[in-house]
């Protein structure tokens, strides 16, 4: 069983696998990550063979202070201040990549940027520490397919095929880190997450642009595919009257009793319990033996609920 706890010796064993380049999944506060050294051409080779990811998809780099981050990434002011507020955290910046960056051009996707975190998660600071090497880690699920919020969801998903899981528990924030852009002119937000994008302007002291699916801007993050995310089962948004045989995805203390089975998100309506466990609740109800859908209410579209409706609505594109 490639499931292990978490203490000072898997830890090591954990840092010594990825030195010698093999994969390691680890906690975060997000979502577990698949990790893998950036360095190492080979390493992230196995990571996109591992997911079955499309290679166009760049991976972030995951990196145990800023100052690792800089050997990499042509820092600038806009990091130096978004790292100083919202790091170790939920927070991916994209940077220029460094002429003569060490990152294996294949994290990056063969373009000219890096995107960089540095994780809160105790486990995975101990881990980036111990290793002392940077770690390209996407989501550690197959690719296109709900992130895992345990070692057990990266335990569905890739079973013995990677050396190590280290168990850390559940993810304590379960949506993945918000990704901005600030390599450029202007600053673009990719993904929405737990950092809102209304506290990232007021970091930066000026407007970012959001990235939706319509704008040409996608073609700069080719991850951010429309379908994402994605349960066996289609799933349907908005939904106030639940069929008999559909699964109702809940939120708040008033919901239909109609449904097959419920489960609720948040009967306080609250936005970051809900976050945390929306990965998880759309693996329990994705059994297509029992139901014939998942039906999700509405989640209202402010701070963490823009993240939330993000990754639902990715995941009811087939
Ligand atoms: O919370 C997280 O960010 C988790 C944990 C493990 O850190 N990681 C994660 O990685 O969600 P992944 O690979 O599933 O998602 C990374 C996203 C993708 O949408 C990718 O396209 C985008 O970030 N991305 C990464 N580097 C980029 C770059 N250089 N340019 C544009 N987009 C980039
Ligand atoms: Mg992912």
């Amino acid at each position: 069983m490639n499931i292990q706890p978490v203490n000072a010796i898997t830890i090591e064993k954990a840092a010594g696998l990825l030195r010698s380049r093999k994969l390691v999944a680890f906690p975060t506060e997000t979502v577990y990550g698949l990790g893998g050294d950036a360095t190492s051409d080979l390493a992230v080779a196995e990571i996109f063979s591992v997911k079955g990811r499309p290679s166009f998809n760049p991976l972030i780099v995951h990196v145990s202070s800023a100052d690792m981050a800089k050997r990499y990434v042509s820092w600038n002011a806009s990091a130096e201040k978004l790292a100083g507020l919202f790091w170790p955290g939920p927070l991916t910046l994209i940077l220029p990549r460094l002429p003569d960056s060490k990152i294996s051009l294949l994290a990056c996707a063969g373009g000219d940027t890096v995107g960089v975190r540095l994780p809160a998660n105790a486990t995975a600071q101990a881990l980036l520490k111990e290793a002392d090497i940077p770690v390209a880690a996407p989501s550690a699920n197959r690719s296109g397919r709900v992130s895992p919020t345990s070692a057990q969801h990266v335990y569905e998903e890739l079973g013995e095929s990677i050396p190590l899981i280290l168990d850390g528990g559940s993810s304590a924030l379960g949506i993945e880190s918000s990704v901005i852009d600030i390599s450029g002119e202007r600053p673009v937000l990719y993904r929405p997450g737990f950092i809102t994008c209304e506290q990232l302007e007021s970091a930066l002291g000026r407007k970012i642009a959001v990235l939706d699916d319509q704008s040409g801007i996608i073609k700069k993050s080719p991850g951010l595919l429309a379908s994402h995310y994605a349960p066996t089962l289609p799933v349907r948004l908005n939904v106030l009257s639940p069929q008999r045989d559909e699964a109702l995805l809940a939120f708040g203390r008033e919901f239909p009793r109609t449904a097959a089975f419920t489960l609720n998100l948040s009967a306080i309506g609250d936005m970051k319990e809900a976050a945390a466990r929306l990965f998880a609740s759309l693996r329990t109800l994705d059994n297509p033996d029992r139901f014939s859908a998942i039906a999700v209410m509405p989640i209202p579209n402010e701070g963490i609920g823009i993240a939330i409706n993000d990754r639902l609505k990715r995941a009811a594109v087939k």
